[in-house]
């Protein structure tokens, strides 16, 4: 996936990052590093092969989770919403690493999307990123639980 390394080494993906890691240090909530788009990419990608038919790259898939949070940063300074910030930063790192247009368009569509309910009428990337975002934290076992506005909602969606 040479894409997905082009983006994962990209110099802006990589102070995005690093600035979530920072601000989030004292974080007593789910953080949002590296591994949580890996999580997401995964638990997303099964879900989207699970429902067969309509089928979108692994790449695509990868792509959308691993920058599905990276405007964290943003909300974090200005109170923009992260969907929208992530969608827009996603940008100009999925035209260096030559995603083609209807690519991109299918994943930045899944970026802003992936805040909505997965009950809505979303993309199928939209509605993999949104279940596969509540999919990846361990709730079951969370210390601040009762603090977590997460909380109900994510574990009423878990099926495991
Ligand atoms: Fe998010
Ligand atoms: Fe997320």
């Amino acid at each position: 996936m040479t894409r997905l390394n082009c983006l994962l080494d990209h110099q802006d993906y990589l102070a995005y990052q690093e600035m979530i890691d920072q601000l989030e240090k004292s974080r007593q909530f789910c953080k949002h590093g590296f591994d949580h788009g890996l999580n997401v990419a995964r638990i997303g990608y099964a879900y989207i092969l699970e429902q067969g038919g309509q089928v979108l790259s692994k790449e695509v898939v990868y792509a959308a989770a691993f920058l599905h949070d990276i405007g964290r940063w943003v909300e974090y300074k200005s109170g923009e919403d992260h969907a929208e910030a992530s969608a827009k930063l996603a940008l100009p790192i999925l035209e260096d690493c030559k995603f083609n247009s209807e690519e991109t368009k299918i994943i930045v569509e899944g970026i802003r999307e992936h805040r909505r309910h997965s009950s809505d009428h979303l993309s199928l990337l939209g509605r993999a990123l949104a279940l596969a975002d509540d999919w990846a934290r361990d709730c079951r076992h969370c210390s601040t639980q009762k603090q977590c506005y997460k909380y109900n909602h994510a574990m009423s969606l878990i099926t495991y």
